[in-house]
């Protein structure tokens, strides 16, 4: 495999998450997000670990992005705290918020690296939080306010804008398991979650587009190869039914579709949040999709679990192989997923903003040899390049992620980083893998 194969335009990339490596949670003005409130509560995170400092990358952006440019990667995804910009959500604007990401922004094009910046990866301002949060309909205008403030203050040197990271993961595991911030649960809280997320998306898409219609415009969803546990009829349509909530929920009503709630009927719930003129305000012609995929699940039918009577057979009791997630190890279902997504007629382009794995890593002699990920990252290319061939619009690929970080409610134990971090010196480590990218890219 060469690089060449995936053609000229084909983006090359890493992804980070404000929260996930910045630290700093109350330096210079910058105003609680949910969770800083959901990290301090107890219990919430494994080991009862926090973000208050993660990778420091607040202090050691330079040094990272020097990280990125001696491994030849050109496109630093990373996202904007909003409380950082706006400590209240919205209002008044904290100068040294704005400050600290044009010097990310800048020092990333003095390096050569395009910056692609996330809008929203799941750090709701508290302040908001406390008037509803994603439940409270207004979000759309407070959303709306904070992408035009970004699209003024950075707007300028972004060619790559990306609204929103994986709104099913921080409506469902966030408003309905409560497993991640804000830690609210039920579906009085997950349908005007995943509606306003719905609107915000769109809106955000349009006014990102309208700042600068020379930028391309995207947004991004989390999404699973999903097989069912057998042919059995009723492992099928339970399968179908998981598909229908985990990979097409939030992108059918931005391509246009509305809700796919008529193979879910649960989720007619969610019109009673919808107001007149609200299926065409939910829809918005983006440049290109971003798609986030780890892992593959099986899916069987469940008499006992509510609304969606299907669950997903946890890889543990697969005997498969196992990342430090617990997720299988499956890089084949990068093809099935560009495949899936490719058959949108609505879909122009799509970039994998997220792919990667969590192994357990070890320092040792001074190096990381991490072969798993290694070959996890190869086998992945070499069916996203599959898919390439057989016509399919993808044109980016993006590991998650630059540096072992905080895995939200898993603290730091998982390490899905190219490069190692000790935690008590922050000292990096190029892992093989790390190094392997930066060659193939070179
Ligand atoms: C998220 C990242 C997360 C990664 C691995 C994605 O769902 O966007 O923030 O760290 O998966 O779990």
């Amino acid at each position: 495999m060469n690089k060449d194969e995936f053609g000229k335009s084909f983006k090359w990339g890493v992804s980070t998450a404000a929260f996930q490596i910045e630290g700093s949670c109350s330096a210079e003005g910058k105003g609680p997000s949910i969770w800083d409130t959901f990290s301090s509560r107890k219990g919430k995170i494994l080991h009862g670990q926090h973000a208050r400092v993660a990778c420091d990358f607040y202090n050691r952006y330079e040094q990272d992005l020097d990280l990125v440019k001696a491994l030849h990667i050109g496109n630093f995804r990373f996202s904007f705290a909003w409380s950082r910009i706006l400590p209240e959500g919205k209002g008044t604007v904290n100068q040294k918020g704005l400050d600290f990401y044009n010097r990310l922004i800048d020092s990333s094009l003095e390096r050569g690296i395009n910056p692609w910046p996330t809008l929203y990866h799941w750090d709701l301002p508290q302040a908001l939080e406390d008037l509803g949060g994603w439940t409270n309909r207004d979000i759309v205008g407070w959303f709306s306010d904070y992408t035009d403030l970004c699209a003024r203050s950075f707007g300028d040197r972004i060619d790559h804008w990306m609204v929103m990271n994986e709104p099913m993961v921080f409506t469902g595991a966030g408003y309905f398991l409560g497993v991640h911030a804000p830690g609210k649960t039920g579906l009085k809280n997950f349908f005007p979650a995943v509606h306003h997320a719905v609107l915000s998306m769109a809106a955000g898409g349009r006014i990102l587009k309208s700042a600068n219609s020379q930028a391309e415009v995207g947004t991004t969803f989390s999404c699973s190869h999903i097989e069912p546990y057998s042919q059995k009829s009723w492992n099928v349509s339970a399968a179908k039914r998981a598909d229908v909530l985990f990979n097409r929920l939030m992108i059918e009503p931005v391509l246009g579709m509305g809700y796919p709630d008529e193979e879910l009927s649960i989720l007619k719930g969610i019109r009673k949040y919808m107001q007149a003129g609200d299926e065409d305000k939910m829809a918005f012609d983006f440049d290109f999709i971003g798609l986030q995929t780890y892992t593959r699940e099986i899916v069987r039918y469940s008499l006992l679990t509510p609304y969606l009577h299907a669950k997903l057979v946890k890889a543990e009791n697969r005997k498969v192989p196992l990342t430090t997630m617990k997720w299988e190890v499956y890089p084949e279902g990068i093809y099935s997923i560009i495949k899936k997504y490719s058959a949108y007629k609505q879909i122009k382009k799509i970039y994998i903003t997220e792919n990667g794995a969590a192994f357990p890593d070890e320092l040792r002699d001074g190096g990381v040899d991490d072969q798993e990920r290694l070959s996890f990252i190869q086998t992945s290319l070499q069916q996203l390049l599959k898919a390439k061939d057989e016509g399919c619009p993808v044109d980016g690929y993006f590991v998650w992620t630059l540096t072992d970080n905080f895995e939200w409610a898993e603290g730091y134990h998982p390490r899905f980083g190219l490069i190692h971090v000790d935690f008590n010196t922050q000292k990096r480590t190029i892992k093989s893998s790390g190094k392997w990218y930066g060659e193939f890219l070179k």
